[in-house]
């Protein structure tokens, strides 16, 4: 397995692998139609063509890939001097806890650190026990409630603020 930039190539598994990592991860917390809206709005193979080809205010799409096939997929970035963001990170969901979201992390990570990052900062869906559990094996601490809304102005998602030192 080698993890590295994305390439127009990998397109169309970071698109599959988002598409069943999200309905995975999501399936029992969001209602139906909001999930594929967001399927559909950010996982797009036109959107993802664009953030591959020109990634811009991020590092862009960092990918997992065994035997030519994209297992993982995610991408991080900037978000002032000293401060970066996990915007995004799925697995093929066959292959979670086998180490694959840690090295992907970890490459996006030095990325990070490389132009001055000295806290990370990802957001976690509440009661997502997909996700929750790995950030915070990997040094995450929770720091305060965050609501999203759905498509229906009843809709309400809460998402969890972590962050870590690095
Ligand atoms: C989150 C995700 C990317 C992590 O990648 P992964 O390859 O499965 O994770 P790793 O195998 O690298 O590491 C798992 C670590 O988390 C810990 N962990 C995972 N699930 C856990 C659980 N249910 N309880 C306790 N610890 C858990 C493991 O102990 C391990 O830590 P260790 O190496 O110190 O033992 C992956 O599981 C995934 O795609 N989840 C669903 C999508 C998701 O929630 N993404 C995040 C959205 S913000």
């Amino acid at each position: 397995m080698i993890i590295r930039k994305a390439e127009l190539r990998d397109v169309s598994g970071i698109v599959w692998v988002c598409t069943e990592g999200n309905r995975q991860t999501y399936k029992d917390l969001y209602d139906t139609y909001y999930l594929e809206k967001v399927i559909k709005d950010f996982y797009s193979i036109e959107r993802i063509t664009k953030e591959v080809l020109s990634p811009e205010g991020w590092d862009g799409w960092i990918v997992a890939v065994e035997d030519g096939k994209v297992i993982g997929a995610g991408g991080g970035g900037m978000i002032d001097a000293t401060s970066s963001e996990i915007y995004v990170l799925y697995l093929d969901p066959s292959r979670r806890n086998e180490g694959i979201g840690t090295k992907l992390l970890e490459y996006m990570t030095d990325l990070q650190l490389s132009q001055g990052a000295r806290e990370q900062w990802v957001s976690v869906a509440k009661d997502n026990q997909k996700g929750i559990p790995f950030y915070e094996a990997r040094g995450f601490l929770y720091q305060f409630e965050k609501l999203d809304h759905g498509t229906k102005k009843e809709d309400h998602y809460v998402s969890l603020r972590y962050v870590r030192y690095l």
